[in-house]
């Protein structure tokens, strides 16, 4: 009986039907919008793993920071024998929790990236033996069937990866996770906070130009994937603060008239000169608002858990 296993609940070519679909309607509506979850090719992973070392992207040291200093408060107030993580990528930061679950039996990471999950797996079983991996590849906004694990389930959800969803979608995927919980099961989940913007859009416009680059990489991936002729230096990296949505944008303006061929798709799509392609919404959150959403979709706010500079917060709520 191995303590690893891996389950697809993926098809092997949803993902490119995934694609073609957004690109289509992505680039065929007005304002033209790709969904940033294409970011994610392995040049797109490496750059985001930049993003997270750069001296303006504060998120990922701030959540750190709170993971490090509040694991043994997770621990005491879940006691939980099953933790999902969705969007586990490496479960870097996961892994001060999964150290503090003195009570934990199984870690179910779900991820769309079997090799993140595959390697992520295979070092934990061996630091923590007796620990079953039972990791999934699947699309967590999409549907969902978790393994038949005890309770009671923690429900971790990381990085302010939420505020990639309109408000809409959030209300949705909350209903869904609450879906795969018991009453008294608890959510973990990652929000960014409204902070002053001059912060916020360098967090995305950095320096380095590293951001930049995680931006255009999406034309890469559709060129790949699709066959697509996008040049990448022909759009110019933009982030935005929209204080009344309370999101940062970012969106690659072409810097001239330019069409672009999509042959996979019979597509041909006209670019005027600084037209905007809108690629991330980055919501930023505050605790009512973060409390507000969390009991629509049946959910407590039990705690709140900000970082010393108060720019990231862990919020654990608790199944009604
Ligand atoms: C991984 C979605 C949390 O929104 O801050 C980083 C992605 N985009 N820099 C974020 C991202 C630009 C990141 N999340």
């Amino acid at each position: 009986m191995s303590p690893f296993l891996l389950t697809r609940q993926l098809p092997e070519d949803a993902t490119e039907a995934a694609l073609r679909a957004d690109v289509l309607q992505g680039l065929t509506r007005t304002p033209k919008t790709l969904p940033p979850k294409w970011f994610y090719d392995a040049h797109g992973s490496e750059l985001f793993e930049q993003i997270t070392e750069l001296p303006e992207y504060y998120p990922t040291r701030a959540e750190r920071e709170i993971l490090i200093t509040r694991a043994d408060d997770i621990a005491a107030a879940t006691h939980a024998r099953t933790l999902v993580e969705l969007g586990s990528g490496s479960s870097e930061k996961t892994r001060y929790v999964i150290d503090a679950l003195t009570e934990l039996h199984t870690y179910v990471p779900v991820d769309v990236s079997e090799s993140a999950l595959s390697q992520a797996g295979h070092a934990l079983i061996e630091e923590r033996t007796g620990l079953d991996v039972h990791a999934l590849i699947a699309d967590f906004t999409g549907g969902l069937t978790l393994p038949d694990t005890p309770g009671p389930r923690l429900v971790a959800f990381l990085g302010g990866t939420i505020g990639n969803l309109l408000p809409a979608e959030r209300a949705a995927f909350l209903a869904r996770v609450r879906a795969l919980m018991a009453p008294g099961d608890a959510l973990l989940l990652g929000t960014d906070l409204v902070k002053d913007e001059k912060v916020l859009v360098r967090a995305y416009d950095d320096a380095a130009g590293v951001t930049a680059a995680f931006n255009k990489n999406v034309l890469t991936v559709v060129n790949r994937e699709l066959g697509a002729d996008f040049d990448p230096g022909a759009f110019d990296h933009v982030a935005l603060w929209d204080a009344d949505n309370e999101w940062i944008e970012m969106r690659l303006r072409a810097r001239t008239a330019q069409t672009v061929k999509v042959p996979a798709l019979d597509l041909a799509v006209d670019f005027a000169a600084g037209e905007e392609l809108h690629t991330e919404v980055s919501a930023k959150f505050r605790k009512e608002g973060v409390r507000a959403e969390l009991s629509a979709a049946g959910l407590d706010l039990a705690h709140w858990w900000t970082d010393g500079e108060g720019r990231f917060a862990l919020s654990l709520s608790v199944a009604r």
